[in-house]
């Protein structure tokens, strides 16, 4: 949960002065010419904020915790955010949950989760005192969910304390258990598991699973759970070199498939994977709704970027919840969760159109707040690539441009926004084309926009920074024409 802890002091200044020429050399956005604080989505109003934490649904209300600095201060003192739900999509900002106050506590509240504790909100977190060195896992209990009152440290860790953090707690076979993000002494990310019978009482034992030179020197905010009879390990490492297409952003997400219960090593049956591949998206957490649908929810940022909102006075946000399950071959497919169905509104419906070679359909002048829903029928299409724009207009160079490259069968997604120092950069992403049928749900919040392809096999979520005349949304085929149907809806929450 913290990139500058891994970082020298020469780092983190070199850091500052960065930020620094950032402000000289780029313009600040004038506050009438954007709009970025998101409508449906999770973001402060005021001040920093990175991880999901204490994620849980309690008492009539879905609580999603954050990673907070009030100052707006990315290294900032870390404290915890807190707002609550009936939806997961209209947030109610509620009073901050956790700031530092004690010994172990003192130099930041870092990452951690909630549990339902004999019928009490019960957090687990990581507190960091002597300058972020030591990492201590600390409990704090609420009897009415908005004020917590702090039990002290529960678990520490024998010699180095410097990279032992994000617990992650669930009740299984009458224990509890928990995960937390740590290194090995010869500098390998891995992830170790300890129980309890009373939450407070902990025992080691063991790792549940450990790097092996090829995923990094950390594992953070690691969470692991259980769909379809499998046990998935997430976890968030740092220090993977980029790998072809993958591993693209500062640091990943991503995921381990496999079979554990108590008393039994974790066998893994499929290595890591990243849960998704746009440019912003990280450290995830997930929690059990009512219901009994896996929900998960991730940081819509990354360390050390542009976060161009600052000057607003806010910085960061969260991903659209995501009702996660692993399909038939063991990946996980990721989708909206349905409260949003119930938000929207549509506004444009085409059915089984071509769009000819040279033409170009422009759907909507001003894409603040929308889904858009779109089928590309490759059987009755005969271009090359698929180029969809959201610009002031599409042959402008600053915007997001989705690039479906049919002989490369991936999807691309660029980004450019040089006004606030953001270079042209891609992600991409692998699809399947061999199914006739390629479908794009694509969401744009004010400074958003993350696709779900072909009902959630793959994802791609990244942060924008369009003026307000920048959000035209078109679509246009290259080299051929392209059958196409779309729905787009407008969506109508308003955390704003
Ligand atoms: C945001 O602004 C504050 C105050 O100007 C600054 O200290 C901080 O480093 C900025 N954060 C980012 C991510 O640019
Ligand atoms: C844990 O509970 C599961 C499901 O109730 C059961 O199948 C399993 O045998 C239990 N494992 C242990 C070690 O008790
Ligand atoms: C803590 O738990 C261990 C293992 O269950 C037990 O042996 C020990 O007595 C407990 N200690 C306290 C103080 O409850
Ligand atoms: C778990 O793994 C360790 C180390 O590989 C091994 O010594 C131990 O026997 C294993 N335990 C079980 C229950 O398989
Ligand atoms: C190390 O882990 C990676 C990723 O899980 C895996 O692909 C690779 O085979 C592993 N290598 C060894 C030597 O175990
Ligand atoms: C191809 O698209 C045209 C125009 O919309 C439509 O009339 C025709 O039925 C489509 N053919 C197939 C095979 O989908
Ligand atoms: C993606 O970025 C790479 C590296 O910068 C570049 O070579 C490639 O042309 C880009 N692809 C698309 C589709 O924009």
């Amino acid at each position: 949960m913290e990139c500058l802890l891994q970082k020298t002091k020469i780092t983190m200044l070199s850091n500052c002065l960065i930020l620094l020429m950032v402000g000289q050399a780029f313009s600040i956005p004038k506050t009438e010419e954007v709009t970025w604080y998101p409508t449906y989505h999770l973001a402060p109003h005021k001040g920093w904020i990175n991880d999901p934490n204490g994620l849980i649904y309690h008492n009539g209300y879905y609580h999603a915790f954050f990673q907070h600095n009030p100052e707006n201060i990315p290294e900032g003192t870390k404290h915890w955010g807190h707002a609550r739900s009936h939806d997961m999509l209209n947030w109610e900002y509620l009073p901050i949950a956790l700031s530092p106050s004690l010994e172990d506590d003192i130099d930041g509240i870092f990452s951690g989760s909630a549990v339902n504790l004999n019928g009490k909100l019960t957090l687990i977190y990581t507190g960091v005192s002597d300058n972020l060195n030591k990492q201590r896992q600390m409990v704090a209990i609420s009897s009415d969910g908005v004020n917590f009152e702090k039990k002290g440290v529960v678990i520490t860790k024998e010699g180095d304390e410097s990279y032992f953090r994000d617990p992650k707690a669930w009740f299984q076979n009458g224990s509890w258990w928990v995960v937390i993000g740590s290194q090995t002494t010869d500098k390998l990310g891995e992830v170790l598991l300890y129980s309890s019978k009373d939450f407070f009482n902990w025992t080691y034992q063991g790792v549940l699973a450990g790097g092996n030179g090829s995923l990094g020197y950390m594992w953070e905010c690691p969470d692991f759970f259980t769909i379809n009879g499998k046990q998935i390990l997430v976890i968030s490492p740092q220090g993977l070199e980029q790998d072809g297409f993958n591993y693209q952003n500062l640091y990943q997400t991503g995921y381990f498939v496999g079979n554990w219960q108590p008393e039994q090593n974790y066998t893994i049956e499929k290595g890591f994977r990243e849960i998704d591949h746009g440019h912003d998206f990280y450290a995830s957490q997930s929690f059990l709704a009512p219901d009994g649908r896996r929900i998960q929810i991730s940081w819509l940022d990354m360390w050390e970027s542009v976060f161009a909102e600052n000057v607003t006075g806010w910085s960061g946000m969260f991903t659209i919840p995501r009702e996660i399950s692993l399909n038939e071959f063991g990946d996980l497919v990721s989708k909206p969760i349905r409260e949003i169905i119930g938000k929207r509104t549509p506004n444009t419906d085409i059915f089984d159109t071509i769009i000819s070679s040279n033409q170009m359909l422009t759907l909507k002048n001003n894409v603040f707040s929308s889904e858009i829903l779109i089928e590309f029928n490759l059987l009755n299409s005969s271009c090359k690539a698929i180029q969809l724009s959201l610009k002031e207009e599409p042959t402008r160079d600053e915007g997001v441009v989705l690039y479906v490259d049919i002989e490369l069968s991936r999807l691309f997604m660029e980004r450019y926004y040089p006004k606030y120092g953001i270079d042209k950069t891609n992600r991409s992403v692998a699809i399947d084309l061999s199914l006739s049928k390629l479908s794009l749900d694509i969401f744009v919040d004010s400074s958003s926009i993350e696709v779900f392809v072909n009902d959630g096999i793959a994802v791609m979520s990244s942060r924008i920074y369009p003026n307000n005349n920048q959000r035209k949304f078109s679509v246009a085929p290259v080299d051929g024409f392209v059958n196409v149907s779309l729905t787009s809806y407008d969506i109508n929450v308003n955390n704003q």
